[in-house]
């Protein structure tokens, strides 16, 4: 029978565990990169519909966010009219810093489109579909704070297990 003497950096060890087991397990938001690679720009002539079906490949959750990388271009979230205009007088939303987050804070439809003239209309154009909230599994009476709990006992416990397993090889 095995005793595992307690170690005594046992207590930041298990504060270190417990973070990293916490980053395992997924965040509630997400952060998209608008295009991978190819970031926020013309698509080129033979896949002018490259944005949306980029986006048709992703699944959006309310509240995760959408990141457009570029050059001398723009982001503007505007209304499904002015989508299929390629134009607005008054976005929703206007970025031309060159690296854009955008949250997406409800559930629907979002129109990105390019705001330099001409971009649009060659394909850097967007619509983005956020699921509904209740597309995940419901959680039991008690909610999200049950959950939560849920997952800092597994981290505590994937921790302590760790522990045990370096105790044992290193004792
Ligand atoms: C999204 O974030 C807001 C603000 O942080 C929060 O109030 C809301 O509950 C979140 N919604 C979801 C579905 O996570
Ligand atoms: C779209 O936005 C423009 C400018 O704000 C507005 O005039 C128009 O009525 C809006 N269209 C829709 C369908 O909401």
């Amino acid at each position: 029978m095995a005793f595992i003497k307690p170690s005594p950096f046992s207590p930041l060890l298990t504060l270190l565990l417990f973070i990293l087991s916490s980053l395992l397990i997924p965040a509630h938001s997400v952060e998209f990169a608008v295009g991978d690679k190819d970031g926020w720009r013309i698509p080129s002539s033979k896949a002018d519909d490259f944005y949306n079906e980029w986006a048709s490949k992703q699944r959006f959750q309310v509240n995760d966010t959408v990141r457009f990388v570029y050059k001398k271009d723009s982001v503007l979230v505007v209304n499904d009219t002015e989508y299929r205009k390629c134009h607005s007088v008054q976005p929703i939303f206007f970025s031309n810093n060159g690296d854009t987050e955008y949250t997406l804070d409800r559930p629907g439809l979002f129109y990105f489109i390019s705001g330099v003239s001409g971009h649009c209309e060659r394909g850097q154009k967007m619509i983005i579909k956020v699921l509904e909230p209740q597309s995940e599994p419901s959680p039991p009476a008690g909610g999200s704070g049950a959950s939560k709990a849920g997952m800092i006992g597994a981290s505590l416990i994937v921790s302590q297990i760790v522990i045990a397993l370096l105790g044992f090889f290193f004792s």
